[in-house]
């Protein structure tokens, strides 16, 4: 019975001290994956991303390539706001990102200007500041650290070459060439940009009649109702640059609704920017006569850059990505494939 008695409690005191034993581990476990976390998180670079809209298939584009770059596994913190194409949202969101004390802010600016005093509040309170896609207009250059984007003219210029080809080709670089254009949101980068590159092309030619110039916001909508417009207003349209592929999408509708046709084999010529996957399927069936490619993926550009800055490298002013032209001749099932946007 004694015997009996003194084995229970052996076994009950050899129980409660391995219950205590992994009480304090388990406990230990926890404040030491606790502190890792804490480690992880301080570790973290943090930056504040306002992104202009969602007008387009590009700036969708644009967004992901910004998100898949700026991970947790990558070691960032993301603070991604979308501004709905308006400057004052933009402003708003920037303000945010420095009262939060974010290690880094980029933005896309919606047009070049009004950023000065933002500017100079993120300056001083010491917010290195990387512009994203289009650019702003200030004086003081060091109010950002650098910006990743296009050549937006050079863009303009390609699309004035293109068709300057063309028309050699076609034995028409001295008929008459009507030209209607539908420019992107005023004031952008990307409007100024390739307006005025396809204006230095064409004043070379005194036969190229620009009728008339059209902001429809890079947007398909917009797009097809300026097209409306102009088909209304001048009946011999022979080329059509839309400076963005959702607005060429708006436009093209709005011709064949006309009953006019377009393209390669068509009445009227479309040139367009961007190169979008959906256009580029219209360019390899001939209904898009031209695609200057704009690129989206900048994100690891971005990258590329905060790891320089972070290493305490010097950084250039400006860092163009990489871009092409499309035409029916070099729109592979290759390239169409590769095209995840
Ligand atoms: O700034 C880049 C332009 O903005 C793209 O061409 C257009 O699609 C986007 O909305």
């Amino acid at each position: 019975m004694f015997r009996k008695r003194s084995y229970s409690l052996i076994v009950f005191g050899l129980l409660l001290v391995m219950t205590m034993i992994l009480l304090l581990y388990g406990s230990r476990l926890f404040t030491d994956i606790e502190e890792e976390a804490h480690i992880t998180q301080e570790d973290r670079i943090v930056v504040g991303v306002s992104q202009l809209g969602s007008e387009s298939g590009w700036r969708t584009a644009n967004t992901e390539s910004v998100q898949q770059a700026f991970t947790q596994q990558n070691g960032y913190f993301l603070i991604f706001h979308n501004a709905r194409q308006k400057q004052e949202n933009q402003l708003k969101a920037i303000r945010s990102f420095i009262s939060q004390r974010v290690d880094y802010i980029i933005f896309s600016p919606v047009v070049e200007t009004g950023w000065e005093t933002v500017l100079q509040e993120a300056k001083q309170a010491g917010i290195p500041v990387i512009l994203m896609d289009r650019n702003v207009d200030v004086e003081d250059e060091s109010l950002y650290v650098t910006c990743v984007g296009s050549d937006f003219e050079a863009e303009g210029v390609k699309a004035g070459r293109w068709l300057e080809k063309e028309l050699v080709q076609q034995r028409r670089s001295s008929e008459s060439i009507n030209i209607v254009i539908l420019t992107g949101t005023e004031g952008s980068s990307s409007q100024i940009g390739r307006s005025a590159g396809f204006e230095t092309v064409a004043e070379r030619h005194a036969n190229w009649n620009i009728l008339e110039e059209k902001c429809a916001e890079f947007t398909s909508t917009k797009g097809k109702e300026v097209m409306k417009t102009f088909l209304k207003r001048y009946p011999d349209i022979d080329v059509v640059v839309s400076q963005n592929d959702d607005m060429t999408f708006g436009a093209i509708e709005a011709i064949k609704e006309s009953g006019r046709t377009v393209g390669v084999d068509g009445d009227i010529m479309i040139l367009s920017f961007d190169a979008v996957r959906g256009a580029l399927d219209m360019v390899a069936d001939g209904t898009i006569n031209v695609d200057i490619e704009c690129n989206p993926n900048q994100g690891e550009y971005l990258l590329r850059v905060i790891d320089m800055l972070e290493a305490e490298e010097t950084v250039e002013k400006k860092y163009y990505v990489e871009e092409d032209v499309f035409t029916i001749e070099n729109v592979t099932q290759e390239v169409l494939g590769g095209r995840s946007y």
